[in-house]
């Protein structure tokens, strides 16, 4: 069978690599050899193992009949759904890494690919090298899913583990983030939290069997998480880290992206540097975690070649149909309920204190021995919903001895 591959970055010459090293058994479990017959990009690659393949023309790509199956791995929405659309009018099958994309419009390009009778299969977009999106459509198809809970962002849980494993200041682990290739070509989709965002959007898709919007879900990254909170979250013997979570509530969705304060009891407290896990809770299966390299070249290309294996082994269009729904099925965020760890400069520490009593209900105090100042307080918060909270905050920044408030993190509870 032959294939393309649209852009040649990290991913998709990865997927040239695996095609190229595995083909053996590739072929074996495919049950025909898979070549990648053409690679569409608008750079060169002098000396690249696979120049000869090399062309800047799609023509060459979408009008060959040959060309089975194209691995989108171009990233981001313009060029990359151009280039999907002319795909399925073609008649060829897409598989793609590009969570951007299929967040943004997979219920018009699964809808596209269903009416062409092809494929879009996705498995590369979460979790990475993680098998994910075909567990949950497929393996846990038995199940009604009440809820997901995971670390989705191979950046962000490197630079978390880096600094507190390490000290290392943000913009150093950050780097390695990049030089490792697990980052975004513009990091601030990782590090504010979208990407993780649009992977939760899509798992929370499947699994709810209704389309979630991204747009729609409250998203935090972890620009403000310093060292110091670090040092809190481990004096109450848990870390921080990056978390998406949805669940269903009263046949509403909940979803949400935020840095969260997580007991080290907690299966996800020990998944670390670019690792990702997903914690997926369905009424007959209970709690399963899946766990793997969450970013990377190899790892995101061996789920791309899956896909396309997949589609080798069936050749029918085995894609589902998102519905967009118009009416708002998400739970509002104001509505939403978590325990909140907060921390206050203060003027005079006893005179806050007795304030802060009258604004949140029995508060507990954060005091570790060696963070004692004269000029911080810091502090948990019993659970109470956003809109709560957020109207607590405006009396607090009301009293006249607290100065200002350093950070909040959500506890996970
Ligand atoms: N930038 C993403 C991450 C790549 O760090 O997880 C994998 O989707």
């Amino acid at each position: 069978m032959d294939i393309a591959i649209l852009g040649y970055g990290v991913v998709g010459s990865g997927v040239a690599e695996v095609i190229r090293k595995n083909s053996q058994s590739i072929a074996t479990r495919a049950g025909e050899p898979i070549r990648v017959k053409k690679i569409l990009d608008i750079r060169d690659f002098p000396g690249s193992p696979d120049s000869g393949l090399f062309t800047k023309d799609p023509d060459e790509i979408f009008g060959d009949p040959d060309i089975k199956v194209v691995a989108e791995t171009i990233g981001g929405t313009r060029a990359a759904q151009e280039f999907t659309r002319m795909a399925f009018a073609a008649g060829k099958h897409v598989v793609t890494s590009n969570k951007e994309l299929v967040a943004a419009h997979g219920p018009e390009l699964l809808k596209m690919a269903s009416e062409s009778g092809v494929s879009y299969l996705f498995e590369a977009s979460v979790g990475g090298g993680i098998p994910i999106i075909r567990p949950l459509s497929q393996c846990l198809a038995a199940n009604i899913i009440n809820g997901i809970t995971g670390i989705l962002n191979g950046t962000t849980n490197y630079i978390l583990t880096r600094m507190r494993r390490d000290g290392m200041d943000f913009d150093e682990a950050l780097k390695g983030a990049q030089l490792n290739g697990y980052a975004e070509a513009d990091p601030t989709a990782d590090v504010e939290g979208h990407d993780a965002c649009r992977k939760i959007a899509i798992l929370s898709s499947i699994a709810y069997n209704e389309f979630v919007d991204s747009e729609r879900i409250h998203t935090e990254g972890i620009s403000r998480i310093s060292l110091a909170d670090m040092q809190y979250a481990e004096y109450m013997d848990s870390v921080i880290k990056l978390i998406g979570v949805s669940r269903k509530e009263d046949g509403r969705i909940f979803a949400r992206v935020t840095p969260a304060i997580i007991s080290k009891d907690h299966p996800l407290a020990n998944v670390e540097d670019v690792f990702n896990a997903i914690v997926v809770s369905g009424d007959a299966i209970g709690d399963a975690m899946f766990y793997g390299r969450g970013a990377g070249k190899l790892p995101t290309a061996s789920a791309v070649v899956a896909d396309i294996i997949d589609i080798a082994k069936h050749n029918e269009c085995n894609s589902s149909v998102w519905e967009r729904k118009h009416g708002d099925n998400m739970v509002p965020f104001g509505d939403s309920e978590s325990a909140f760890f907060i921390r206050a400069s203060v003027r005079h520490k006893a005179e806050a204190e007795k304030y802060i009593s009258g604004v949140f209900e029995n508060v507990e105090y954060i005091r570790p021995e060696n963070m004692n100042n004269d000029t911080e307080l810091a502090f948990r918060t019993p659970k109470m919903t956003e809109a709560e909270f957020a109207d607590c905050i405006g009396r607090l920044k009301g009293i006249a001895s607290v100065k200002e408030i350093v950070n909040v993190v959500r506890i996970l509870e």
